[in-house]
């Protein structure tokens, strides 16, 4: 006998598709079914539709509940060791973030405790970050390395990523970002690092398939272009897609250098200047927004979000979960705050953490929009309209989770 065509059968729900074919809000579909078969979308139809009335296989009755597909956190630094809290007390006094990356703190201090901890270790303090994250509706989470800045300790915090993907249901897009500062042991030679990187660090990521893009962070207080423009090319070579921090505390010029490398993504961009967002529109990298460590580090200068909307480039929005500058592990007060302190519309950030966001890790061809043929990485909500997602905090209304088209707790 065939087989039935869907495994599972999710009726009367209000499909918020992101389907940009779909021209009402969020792309919503009244009254729909989103059928599956094994892992992927077979089906998006009425709910009314011979083939969904037919099917004797599992349904799930959403009940008119909204569904919208898995959120995807695009940009974080989930595996740290360590606290920066005495660090954000400083802060508060007033010592600029710059000022205690000079003295030896800020991310040189998480490098130092992220070293003395064992990949056991990592993961456990991991795990309840990653937890809080899958709980407020994520499915795919990106995780950089960064605090190792050496070959064996960024090989230790790429494994724990894999790890956290093979053990927690979420799916992990691990970077190597070994590019974050110039460790130590370098200090005043910092080409010396990037031959590092590029010589060994990157070939031993690729060999062992532990990445799939490299990042930088293009600053004053970091890495030049000149030497992150080594590294991207040394990247390439090997395979690996193209990332980077860029124009966070001043604009180096570092979006035009990822646009011009084809890069997935350029993230921060508060100091983007008009040359930087012409080049990301020609090149398609997305813009990724990061609204907390803007609120963390007190900025003023907020990204050029009008401009960007206005040439055409993709936003995403993530939370850049890390333990100095965004000690957030919620993309729904990345997503509220983007709205509230960027002015993106609440539709505008759910397609930040769906469909764009899934550009921004090379995934929109099988994440981020509820499609015939993406992977069946869902949400239900109990909400009236899609913006009470993004506008409530602490409690989180959702009822449903379903992740490679199987059922979880929600
Ligand atoms: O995304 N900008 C550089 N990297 C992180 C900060 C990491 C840290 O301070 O530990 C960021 O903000
Ligand atoms: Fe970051």
């Amino acid at each position: 006998m065939d087989r039935e065509p869907f495994d599972h059968v999710w009726i009367h729900a209000r499909l918020a598709t992101f389907d940009p074919r779909v021209p009402a809000p969020c792309g919503v579909l009244e009254d729909h079914a989103v059928a599956v078969r094994g892992d992927t979308i077979a089906a998006v139809l009425p709910a009314s539709a011979p083939e969904v009335r037919s099917h004797r296989g599992a349904v799930t009755d959403c009940g008119g509940e909204l569904v919208t597909p898995g959120f995807i956190d695009c940009h974080t630094h989930t595996v740290w060791g360590g606290s920066r809290a005495a660090e954000w007390e400083l802060r508060l006094a007033g010592v600029p973030y710059t000022e205690i990356a000079k003295r030896g703190g800020g991310i040189l201090s998480t490098v130092r405790a992220t070293r003395g901890l064992s990949e056991e270790e990592l993961f456990q303090s991991a795990v309840p970050r990653v937890q809080s994250l899958i709980r407020e509706g994520v499915t795919c989470v990106e995780i950089k390395s960064g605090y190792g800045l050496t070959v064996d300790d960024e090989l230790k915090m790429l494994r724990v990523a894999r790890r956290v993907g093979e053990r927690l249901n979420v799916d992990v897009s691990p970077t190597l970002l070994a590019a974050h500062a110039v460790p130590p042991e370098f200090a005043g030679r910092a080409d010396d690092y990037v031959s590092l990187i590029v010589n060994e660090m990157i070939p031993a990521v690729a060999r062992e398939k532990l990445a799939d893009a490299v990042d930088v962070f293009c600053e004053s207080i970091a890495f030049t272009s000149a030497q992150c423009d080594r590294i991207f090319s040394a990247a390439k070579a090997h395979g690996l897609a193209i990332k980077g921090h860029v124009e966070q505390i001043t604009n180096s010029h570092g979006a035009e250098l990822v646009a011009r490398h084809g890069g997935w993504s350029a993230d921060h961009l508060e100091h983007l200047d008009d040359a930087g967002i012409a080049a990301m529109a020609e090149s398609g990298t997305v813009a990724v927004l990061l609204p907390g460590a803007f609120y963390f580090l007190r900025e003023k200068q907020k990204p050029p979000v009008e401009k960007l909307r206005a040439a055409g480039v993709s936003l995403a929005v993530a939370s850049d979960l890390n333990p100095g500058t965004s000690p957030l592990a919620s993309i729904r007060l990345a997503m509220n705050m983007a709205c509230v302190l960027y002015g993106l519309s609440p539709e505008e950030t759910l397609a930040g953490v769906t469909r764009e966001a899934a550009k921004a890790l090379g995934r929109g061809d099988r994440l981020g929009t509820l499609e015939v043929g993406k992977r069946a990485d869902f949400l239900v909500w109990d909400v009236a309209h899609p913006a009470e997602i993004v506008c409530q905090l602490g409690v989180t209304p959702l009822v449903g989770r379903v992740v490679s088209g199987k059922s979880c707790d929600a």
